[in-house]
């Protein structure tokens, strides 16, 4: 049987590294610093409680950054390869654990295992919006729904649970062909999808800028810019699948 035979489904994970070049900087590149502070240490429900101002502020210049950026020749490749697997009747999903809407300004709609720094969410009433307009340092969202002085970032801090978990695992476990770009894969549960989709049977490519944690010798490891690499990688993903 070739493999032109059983159905495909391509499934990718991004990490930091494909926002990279559209000026994002990466988690553990530049000594993940912010003022002085380790990201690690301002991205926790702790510091939240602790220090709201300060970690408002960190996400506020983040937030801004959003409006200040462009995706990049790697989320619009992406956006194509899932145009191009569709057409051929090919099953694509996107997973990201990117916080930034590059993706979506591309055009796809990727799970935000990790939420989405243009969405706020009440810790008291649940309620969710998605705002880019308030992005002064310095002042608090209120809750539109209940009035609750300060809302949060919708992203998923350490020692909280990624989002759609399960969605994400049966995803991956049944990919015939997997692309993890951009990240580090020190952060788990995402940096076990990799073993997943090859425990699954799943082809595996892996483009990044340094040697990921968990890569292996059966990944087909391209290194290298995400923006440069992934268009052909894309193309050539597509190929493989007789997309
Ligand atoms: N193109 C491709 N890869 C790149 C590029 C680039 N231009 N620049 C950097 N990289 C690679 C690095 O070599 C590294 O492997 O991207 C990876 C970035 O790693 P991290 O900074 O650890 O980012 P990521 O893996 O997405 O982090 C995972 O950790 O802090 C948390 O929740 C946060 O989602 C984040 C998670």
């Amino acid at each position: 049987m070739s493999n032109l035979d059983v159905e495909q489904r391509v499934v990718v994970l991004t990490g930091a590294g494909v926002s990279a070049d559209s000026g994002h900087p990466t988690f553990r590149g530049a000594g993940g610093l912010w003022e002085g502070r380790r990201v690690e240490e301002l991205a926790t429900p702790a510091a939240w409680a602790r220090e709201p101002a300060l970690v408002w502020r960190f996400y506020q210049e983040r937030r801004q950054r959003l409006v200040e950026t462009e995706p990049n020749p790697a989320h619009e490749a992406l956006y194509e390869l899932e145009q191009r697997l569709k057409a051929a009747g090919v099953g694509f999903c996107l997973i990201t654990q990117n916080v930034d809407n590059l993706h979506g300004r591309a055009g796809s709609a990727p799970i935000h295992i990790h939420g989405e720094l243009a969405v706020l969410r009440c810790e008291v009433c649940g309620e969710k919006v998605r705002d880019l307009e308030h992005l002064d340092p310095e002042a608090f969202v209120p809750c539109p729904e209940c009035g609750h002085a300060a809302m949060r970032p919708d992203v998923v801090w350490f020692g909280e649970m990624p989002y759609r978990v399960e969605d994400v695992f049966r995803q991956v476990g049944n990919a015939t062909h997997f692309l993890a770009a951009g990240t580090s894969g020190v952060v788990y549960p995402a940096a076990g999808l990799l073993q997943l989709a090859r425990d699954g049977g799943a082809k595996t490519y892996v483009n990044s800028l340094d040697e990921p944690e968990n890569l292996s010798r059966q990944d087909e490891f391209s290194p290298g810019r995400a923006a440069e690499i992934l268009p052909g990688l894309c193309a050539a993903i597509a190929e493989e699948v007789g997309a």
